[in-house]
């Protein structure tokens, strides 16, 4: 049906198979799909929070809650078993430090996601393996579509916690979401547009000549977009280093654009809601126990990370 192999294809033609994939993943990702998922989403949330609470009075938010909540999430959508076993595998083959390491694990990864997929054939259940399974015929296609998705999904703890840790580090704003939880929606859009989490230069090819103000950018040139430096724009933002929870218009370019707008930007919405309204209600006075521009965040010294950047989210309730 479409060959998830083909690397070095010519432009139409890597754009057809784009095309392909994107056909298959976009339906299973529906606005409409994904707030139906909220009330698990909120008790999944809930139960993360009741662990934190437990170990308080103080946790590192990161380890602690963004990242195992959101795998707990990916495993749900996904259909696996076994969150614990999937997470390691997952970070090991996103580990780009260490390229043999990578190379194994990679092969790794595909190999689980294969098997998964045999077992969904065997006995489906009410998740995204099985439904692709259903449209998809070879099991190293449907690996690989899961393999996309999953590695996509990775930037979500890090927006998570890079939300918490604006939320804290502007008590002000902060407080103004909890006295009104109508602000939550325009708070999620204002975390994800000052979030900055990762390096997100992705490279594009120019399909034609094109004129940005007084550069011209010719047909073939490489052109590297950064999604987040977009989203300070002050000819589009008013004070755009300003983080305001009731931003609105706010336009970011969070989720890129057309044909390579995130899939899974309902899903990420429908969590960070969940998780900040949870945490504000529950935990009312979460700070940060550093200062804010002492976050331990992952590079060269802690290692690096597809999708990752804070390391640790040292705070306290
Ligand atoms: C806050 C969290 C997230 C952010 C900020 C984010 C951001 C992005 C961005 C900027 C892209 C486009 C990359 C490019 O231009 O090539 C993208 C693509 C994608 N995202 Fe997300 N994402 C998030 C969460 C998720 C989640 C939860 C999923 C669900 C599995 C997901 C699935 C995908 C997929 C499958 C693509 C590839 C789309 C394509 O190539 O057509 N993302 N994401």
């Amino acid at each position: 049906m479409f060959d998830l192999a083909v690397s070095d294809a010519e432009p139409a033609a890597a754009r057809e198979r784009h095309g392909d994939i994107r056909g298959v993943l976009v339906p299973h990702f529906t606005g409409r799909k994904m707030q139906r998922l909220a009330d698990r989403v909120a008790a999944m949330v809930d139960e993360q929070i009741d662990v934190v609470l437990a170990a308080g009075p103080q946790a590192d938010l990161h380890n602690d809650f963004s990242l195992p909540l959101s795998f707990r999430i990916l495993c749900d959508l996904v259909g696996v078993p076994d969150p614990d076993g999937f997470l390691a595998l997952l970070l090991s083959a996103g580990e780009v430090d260490a390229e043999h390491t990578a190379a194994a694990a990679l092969d790794e990864l595909y190999a689980y996601l294969r098997e998964l997929a045999r077992r969904k054939r065997s006995t489906p259940g009410d998740d995204l393996a099985s439904t692709l399974c259903e449209v998809i015929r070879d099991d190293a296609d449907v690996s690989g579509l899961l393999a996309l998705a999953s590695f996509s999904f990775l930037v979500t703890p890090s927006n998570l916690s890079a939300g918490l840790a604006l939320l804290a580090g502007h008590p002000g704003q902060r407080d103004r979401v909890r006295a009104d939880p109508r602000l939550l929606d325009t708070a999620v859009e204002e975390v994800l547009r000052v979030g900055r989490v990762a390096e997100t230069c992705v490279p594009r090819y120019a399909a034609e000549d094109i004129a940005v103000a007084d550069v011209v950018i010719r047909a073939g040139d490489l052109v590297l977009c950064d999604h987040y430096s977009t989203g300070f724009d002050d000819l589009v933002f008013t004070d755009p280093e300003c983080f305001d929870v009731g931003r609105r218009p706010n336009p970011h370019p969070a989720f890129s654009y057309g044909m390579s707008h995130c899939i899974g930007a309902p899903l990420a919405r429908v969590e960070l809601r969940a998780a900040y309204a949870a945490l504000l209600k529950r935990m009312p006075d979460l700070r940060l126990t550093v200062p804010f521009t002492e976050i331990p965040m992952l590079g060269t010294e802690l290692g690096d990370q597809v999708g990752g950047s804070i390391a640790r989210l040292p705070m306290t309730w």
